[in-house]
């Protein structure tokens, strides 16, 4: 009786922990929101401007060209930003890898001036998140 009973607890605990886990691993859009607008300033490189130098909200996370260049001549640079709007290119695990370790999609290095991020892996997985839920 007892050991049914705890059977019984048992079961009923890991599909709690397995939901847990699922939501989790999504991560969080609106802490993700957060970091990439106000914290890690993706915003401030894929973002294009006006002549102004103000970002495009209209045009949130497109694309743009970098607004600086390298002052280091023959430095490995990119010019341009690609749109991260959406991430279709890239899974949630393969976003949480380039941003907690540096490895893009393809496993080719990033230029500078991409930050090669080390984020905690739940910050990761919430920018990710956000990046994923922008149409
Ligand atoms: C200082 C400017 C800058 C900031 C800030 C920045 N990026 Fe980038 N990002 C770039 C540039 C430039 C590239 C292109 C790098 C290349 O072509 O090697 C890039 C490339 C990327 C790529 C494409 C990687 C690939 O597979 O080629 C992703 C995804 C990305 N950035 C996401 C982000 C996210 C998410 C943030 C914020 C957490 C961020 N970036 C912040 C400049 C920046």
């Amino acid at each position: 009786m007892r050991s049914a009973a705890a059977l019984a607890c048992i079961l009923g605990f890991i599909p709690a922990v397995a939901v847990q886990q699922r939501g989790e691993a999504a991560g969080d859009p609106s802490r993700g929101e957060y970091i990439v607008e106000n914290v890690a300033m993706c915003v401030q490189c894929h973002t294009p401007r006006n002549e102004a130098g103000d970002l495009l909200r209209s045009r949130l996370l497109q694309g743009a060209a970098v607004p600086f260049q390298s002052p280091y001549p023959g430095l490995r640079w990119a010019n341009t930003a690609p749109p991260i709007a959406g991430l279709p290119q890239y899974t949630l695990e393969e976003g949480v890898r380039l941003l907690t370790a540096g490895v893009t999609r393809t496993g080719t290095p990033l230029r500078p001036p991409m930050p090669p991020f080390r984020m905690r892996e739940q910050d990761a997985r919430d920018v990710v998140s956000y990046l994923k839920s922008m149409k």
